[in-house]
């Protein structure tokens, strides 16, 4: 147990996912240079990939044994719906953000077409890389339905709606469920999940991660609400303090700093107990320091 190095596995995974996405999305993509050009820009600023993390270590638990062809395709996929969710969700017309995985926003650089074209682009690449996994097909089926769920009308895109027509409403502790839960917390589930379904895990596993990955889902957002109240631009790459400007629901406004902190810190508790029984400490241990690092990270 002492000898696991998050970190190292973390970056060998993180090398392994920017290696695909460069695979599925070259440089000399067919089409318009400058939609491959905006497309590759946002998803090469940076970014922590821990959705595709969270699909490889859902996977790796499973048993599964051939990364490369069965899950990579899915969790590079996984990387563009969540790209393609960041150049929209800063577009003017929504949270309107300058920065982004420390650079300027897409649309400051791309302009405003170009930026929704290529959200649009990565959201349906997207669907043409996951199809290429060399899983059983019925399982492909099952993660695509999965995913599709987990980004649709009441997930993804119905909580940014709800976070969206919630601005500057009263704030509302069942409004703010609702929008994280969707927002991010049901793509983070589904993300953990599909690494399962891929590797033909049982469904007692699929359980476990579906409850895990909703706590560790929320926590995430909370954990996003408090580092747009207290962290440092630089560290995060992105600005801070626009949702107490904006009026967002989140769960600073709602709870206060201390109350908000302490939830995300109970939730993430209750995950690690959870991976715990399940699998055994040692088993569980990347799954375990994830969910530490996303309680306790800066960035
Ligand atoms: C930020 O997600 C957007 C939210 C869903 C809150 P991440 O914090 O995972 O962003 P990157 O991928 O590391 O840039
Ligand atoms: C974004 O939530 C959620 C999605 C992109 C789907 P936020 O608006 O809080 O994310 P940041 O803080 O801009 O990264
Ligand atoms: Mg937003
Ligand atoms: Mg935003
Ligand atoms: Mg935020």
């Amino acid at each position: 147990m002492g000898g696991f190095d998050f970190n190292r596995y973390w970056k060998e995974r993180r090398e392994l996912v920017n290696r695909g996405l460069d695979k599925f999305l070259p440089a000399d993509s067919p089409g318009p240079q400058i939609l491959t050009e905006a497309m590759r820009y946002t998803l090469f600023a940076g970014g922590k990939r821990l959705r595709p993390l969270l699909a490889i270590i859902g996977y790796e638990l499973s048993g599964g044994n051939d990364l490369e062809n069965e899950l990579l395709p899915v969790a590079c996929g996984i990387e563009m719906i969540h790209t393609f969710s960041l150049i929209h969700d800063d577009l003017p017309a929504m949270d309107n953000d300058d920065f982004r995985r420390g650079k300027p926003t897409n649309h400051k650089v791309f302009g405003e077409a170009i930026a929704i074209l290529a959200g649009d682009a990565l959201f349906g690449h997207a669907f043409y890389v996951m199809v290429r996994s060399t899983a059983p097909s019925e399982r492909v089926i099952e993660t695509i339905r999965e995913i599709t769920d987990a980004i649709g009308l009441d997930g993804m895109l119905g909580g940014q709606v709800a976070d969206v027509t919630g601005e500057k409403k009263p704030p509302s502790k069942e409004l703010v469920q609702y929008i994280h839960s969707r927002k991010t917390g049901k793509f983070i589930r589904a993300s953990l999940k599909v690494g399962g379904i891929i590797a033909g895990a049982d469904t007692g596993t699929i359980k476990v991660f579906h409850e895990v990955g909703e706590k560790i889902g929320l926590t995430f957002q909370i954990v996003d609400d408090i580092l747009d109240e207290i962290g440092e631009k630089d560290k995060l790459g992105k600005s801070v303090g626009k949702d107490r400007e904006s009026g967002k629901q989140t769960y600073v406004r709602i709870y206060g700093l201390e109350e908000a902190k302490h939830r995300a810190k109970e939730l993430a508790e209750s995950a690690i107990e959870q991976i715990n029984s399940h699998f055994g400490v040692e088993k569980g241990l990347p799954l375990i320091s994830l969910t530490k690092f996303i309680v306790e990270r800066n960035f």
